[in-house]
């Protein structure tokens, strides 16, 4: 796995600028994921796929849940919500650490956020018991240290979920980079990962596509996070079945 070209944090800044509030396009994704309105979304995890997730984590009470790349942080708050956990939340973007600290002082929820990197979190070596990465592996400039991130800050034992999309067929050039590469089974066990285990999850992406259909078929007039969702909508039908939607855990040794 070789180095991707880099997407810079004021990429995201500005997405998330573009969506502040309520964006009009929560609602679908919303409704096509099973997800409450209270939960701000930025990726494409189903409410049934936040349980697979819960469990999958198996956090002890108490534990110390880590949420890698975690965007607005409306999953994790939900994750939190149910095990109990003391949540960090890190992401490169300065923009959704705002709005996720914000989200969290709304909802009064125990949470933690502060920027940080894939591949450099700031936090000490062992000190969580879990962590999470929603639909964000795929974005690591240099996926070999991003994995190694994850197993140095996990405590014996602790468990890591990682949920992505990986090619159908890694030589695919109609795919990008950032996709064709992604290969968790063994950046999981390239970091030293026990038990590591990779899932389809078919059930997830049917409520993708559509989610996308609905996407690609409106008209955002000049709101630019409906442009958005709509561009990417068309984006993705375009390559749907070139990619398989994945759950990949495992334990730190
Ligand atoms: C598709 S969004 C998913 C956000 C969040 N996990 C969720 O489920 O709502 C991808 C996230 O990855 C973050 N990201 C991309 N590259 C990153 C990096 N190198 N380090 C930290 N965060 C990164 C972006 O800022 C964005 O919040």
């Amino acid at each position: 796995m070789n180095a991707r070209p880099d997407i810079p944090a004021a990429y995201f800044d500005q997405w998330y600028a573009n969506m502040a509030g309520t964006a009009p396009n929560d609602a679908i994704t919303q409704r096509h994921l099973g997800l409450p309105p209270s939960l701000l979304s930025t990726s494409l995890l189903t409410w049934d796929g936040i349980a697979e997730v819960v469990t999958a984590l198996r956090l002890p009470t108490g534990g110390t849940l880590l949420d890698v790349a975690c965007g607005r942080g409306g999953y994790r708050l939900e994750i939190a919500a149910r095990t109990g956990a003391r949540l960090i939340g890190v992401d490169y973007s300065a923009e959704a650490i705002r709005q996720a600290t914000e989200n969290a002082r709304a909802q009064s929820a125990p949470a933690q956020f502060r920027v940080g990197d894939l591949a450099a979190t700031g936090l000490p070596d062992g000190s969580v018991d879990g962590v999470v990465c929603v639909d964000a592996i795929q974005f690591a400039t240099d996926p070999v240290a991003a994995y190694a991130e994850l197993r140095r800050v996990l405590a014996p034992g602790g468990r890591v979920v990682l949920t992505c999309w990986e090619a159908a067929d890694r030589t695919d050039p109609r795919l990008p980079d950032r996709l064709r590469t992604v290969d968790t089974r063994a950046g999981l066990l390239g970091a030293g990962f026990d038990d590591v285990v990779v899932v389809d999850r078919p059930a997830w992406r049917s409520a993708e596509r559509s989610m996308w259909e609905e996407a690609a078929a409106l008209d955002p007039g000049d709101d630019p996070a409906l442009q958005s969702f709509h561009d990417e909508g068309v984006q993705m039908l375009g390559r749907f079945d070139l990619v398989r939607r994945v759950m990949a855990t495992g334990t730190a040794p």
